[in-house]
C-alpha cells in the first residue's frame, strides 16, 4: 500500500504503551510515544520516577514468565517460572532496544492534555506548553496508579492514631517490624503485603468483606497459568473442572479461616498466592471480616473483635483514570469505560486504549495483538462492523462480564487471556474481510502530517 498513513501518538511506554509502539513502528507509521518516565516498563520500575509505579522491593509476578512474554521476544530462559520486577523491567529494556524502537519515545515527556479538535484530529499539549497534532491518539497510560480508598471511608478514620496507607505506597515491610498491622482486601496487594509483614512481625491481621479462591503458584508442578484453558470448551465447564481441582488439592478457603467466597471460581479476578495459606496456617497472619470502624489506636471488626493496630494498609484497588481529557469528553466513573473489545471507543473513531483490562492472564500479549490490530486498523486493512453491530458486541460482553462476575468496581474491564486472543485474532480475520470489500479505505485521514512532522 503507497498511501500515506496516519501519524499516531501513544501516551506511555509502560509494557502496553511498547507493544503497540512495535506494531505500529512494524508497519510503517509516522508514531511518537510520550513517556512521562525516564524509561521504559511503567509499573514494573521500582521507584520510578514518573511517581506512579505501585512496585514494591519484592515484587514478583503472579501470572508466570511464559505467559507474560511477547510473542515474539521470550523472556531469557534462565528467568524462573515468576521473575521479580528488576527481571521484568530488565526485559521491557532489552525489548524496545531489541526492535529499534527507544528512538520513538519521547522520554521525561508528561501529556498534559489531549484535544480533539474540530477537523478530527489530536492536539496534545505537553508538560513543557507545546502542542503537537496528530492523526489517531493510542491511550497505555496504565490503570494501577490512582488509589482508590474505601468508599465512604471507614467511621474513625479521622480520628485513628496510627498509620492510614494505600497498598499504592507500600515498598518494604520494615517499618512494620514488631508493630500491629491490619492489611484490608482479598486481591493481589493484599496477599503479598500481608505475607510479607508477617516476616518482621507477629500481629497481621487480613480483613476481607468477601472471600477468595486462593490460587497456588503451581498446581501439578507447573505454573497454574500454563493449564490448557480451550476456548472452544464453555466456561461452564473449564470451571467446574478448576473449581473442583482447587477444592481436592489446596481445600475450601474457609478452611483456613477465610471468608467463604460468595461466589464460584473463576468469577473474580484471581487472588494468586503460594505463600498466604501457608502464613495463615502457622499463625503468622490471622483472617478477620471487614473493618467496621477505627476507634483510636485499634481497628473494630465486622464480628466485634478489636485489635489494636498501629498500620491499617488499604489493598482496596484502583481508578482508571485519564488526567489529560476533560472529564465529560472521556472518563470511567466507577472504573466504567465501555470499548469495542476494550480499545475502540465507539464514538471517537481516532481513539484506542491499549492494556486497558484485566485478564485472567497476563496483560503483554494482549496488549501486543490490541496493537497489531489497531495498526491494521490504521492501515485500512481492517474495517470496523458497521455501527449497530459494534454496539450490539458491545452491550453482549458487557452483559456477559457483568452476569459473571461479582458485582465489584475492581471487575469493569475483565477478560480471560485465551479467550480474548482467540476472539481477536477471529474478528481480526472478518475484519479483514470488510475491509476488502471495502477497497482498504483508510479509516482515518492522514490531515496533520505537516503539523508532526516537527515533533
Ligand atoms: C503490584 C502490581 C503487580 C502486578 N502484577 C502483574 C503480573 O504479575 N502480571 C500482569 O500481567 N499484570 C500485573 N499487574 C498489572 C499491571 O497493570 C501490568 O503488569 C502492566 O504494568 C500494565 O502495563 P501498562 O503499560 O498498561 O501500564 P503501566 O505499567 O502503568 O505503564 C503506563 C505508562 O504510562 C506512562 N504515563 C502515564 N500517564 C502519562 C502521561 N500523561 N504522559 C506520558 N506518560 C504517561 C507512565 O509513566 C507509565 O510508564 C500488576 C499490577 C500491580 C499494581
Ligand atoms: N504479585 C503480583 O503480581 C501482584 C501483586 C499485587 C497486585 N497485583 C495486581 O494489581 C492489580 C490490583 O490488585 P489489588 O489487590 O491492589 O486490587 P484489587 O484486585 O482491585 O482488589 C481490591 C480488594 O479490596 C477490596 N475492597 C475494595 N474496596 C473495599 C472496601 N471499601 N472495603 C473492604 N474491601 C474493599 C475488594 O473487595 P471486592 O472484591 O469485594 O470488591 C478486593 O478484595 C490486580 O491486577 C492484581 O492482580 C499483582
Amino acid at each position: 500500500m503507497s498511501q500515506q498513513l496516519p501519524t499516531a501518538a501513544i501516551i506511555g511506554a509502560g509494557s502496553s504503551g511498547i507493544a503497540a509502539l512495535k506494531a505500529l513502528v512494524e508497519q510503517g507509521f509516522d508514531v511518537t510515544c510520550f513517556e512521562a518516565s525516564d524509561r521504559v516498563g511503567g509499573n514494573w520500575v521500582f521507584e520510578n520516577k514518573n511517581g506512579m509505579s505501585a512496585c514494591y522491593r519484592d515484587l514478583h509476578i503472579n501470572t508466570s514468565r511464559d505467559r507474560m512474554e511477547y510473542s515474539d521476544f521470550p523472556m531469557p530462559r534462565d528467568y524462573p517460572d515468576y521473575p521479580d520486577h528488576r527481571q521484568i523491567a530488565a526485559y521491557f529494556d532489552a525489548y524496545v532496544d531489541h526492535f529499534g524502537i527507544r528512538d520513538r519515545i519521547r522520554f521525561e515527556t508528561r501529556v498534559e492534555h489531549a484535544e480533539r479538535l474540530g477537523d478530527g484530529t489530536w492536539e496534545l499539549t505537553l508538560d513543557d506548553g507545546t502542542t503537537h497534532r496528530f492523526d489517531a491518539l493510542l491511550v497505555a497510560n496504565g490503570h494501577h496508579w490512582n488509589p482508590r480508598w474505601p468508599e465512604p471511608a471507614f467511621p474513625g478514620s479521622d480520628t485513628f492514631e496510627g498509620v492510614q496507607m494505600h497498598a499504592h505506597a507500600y515498598m518494604s515491610p520494615d517499618f512494620m517490624a514488631g508493630r500491629s498491622v491490619v492489611v484490608l482486601g482479598m486481591g493481589n496487594s493484599a496477599m503479598d503485603i500481608a505475607v510479607e509483614a508477617s516476616y518482621v512481625t507477629d500481629r497481621v491481621f487480613l480483613a476481607a468483606r468477601r472471600g477468595a479462591w486462593i490460587v497456588p503458584k503451581y498446581l501439578f508442578g507447573k505454573p497454574t497459568d500454563q493449564f490448557r484453558n480451550d476456548p472452544r470448551i464453555p466456561f461452564k465447564i473449564r470451571q467446574k473442572v478448576m473449581q473442583q481441582i482447587m477444592k481436592t488439592t489446596i481445600g475450601p478457603p474457609e478452611k483456613f479461616g477465610l471468608p467463604k467466597p460468595d461466589h464460584e471460581f473463576g468469577q473474580a479476578h484471581p487472588t494468586v498466592s503460594g505463600r498466604i495459606l501457608d502464613r495463615i496456617t502457622h499463625g503468622a497472619v490471622k483472617p478477620k471480616p471487614n473493618i467496621a470502624r477505627l476507634d483510636g489506636d485499634g481497628v473494630v471488626f465486622e464480628d466485634g473483635t478489636r485489635e489494636q493496630a498501629d498500620i491499617v494498609v488499604y489493598c482496596t484497588g484502583y481508578k482508571i483514570t485519564f488526567p489529560f481529557f476533560d472529564e465529560d469528553f472521556v472518563s470511567a466513573p466507577d472504573n466504567h469505560i465501555e470499548l469495542y473489545r476494550r480499545v475502540v471507543h465507539p464514538d471517537v473513531p481516532n481513539l484506542f486504549f491499549i492494556g486497558l483490562l484485566q485478564p485472567l492472564g497476563a496483560v503483554m500479549p494482549l496488549s501486543e495483538a490490541q496493537g497489531q490490530w489497531i495498526a491494521d486498523h490504521l492501515r485500512g486493512e481492517y474495517a470496523l462492523p458497521p455501527r449497530d453491530q459494534l454496539l450490539a458486541e458491545m452491550a453482549a460482553d458487557q452483559a456477559a462480564m457483568h452476569r459473571r462476575y461479582v458485582a465489584s468496581k475492581r471487575h469493569t474491564i475483565q477478560v480471560d487471556f485465551d479467550d480474548y486472543l482467540h476472539d481477536l485474532a477471529k474478528e481480526r480475520r472478518r475484519g479483514a474481510e470488510r475491509a476488502r470489500l471495502a477497497g482498504f479505505a483508510l479509516p482515518v485521514a492522514p490531515l496533520a502530517a505537516q503539523d508532526t512532522a516537527a515533533v
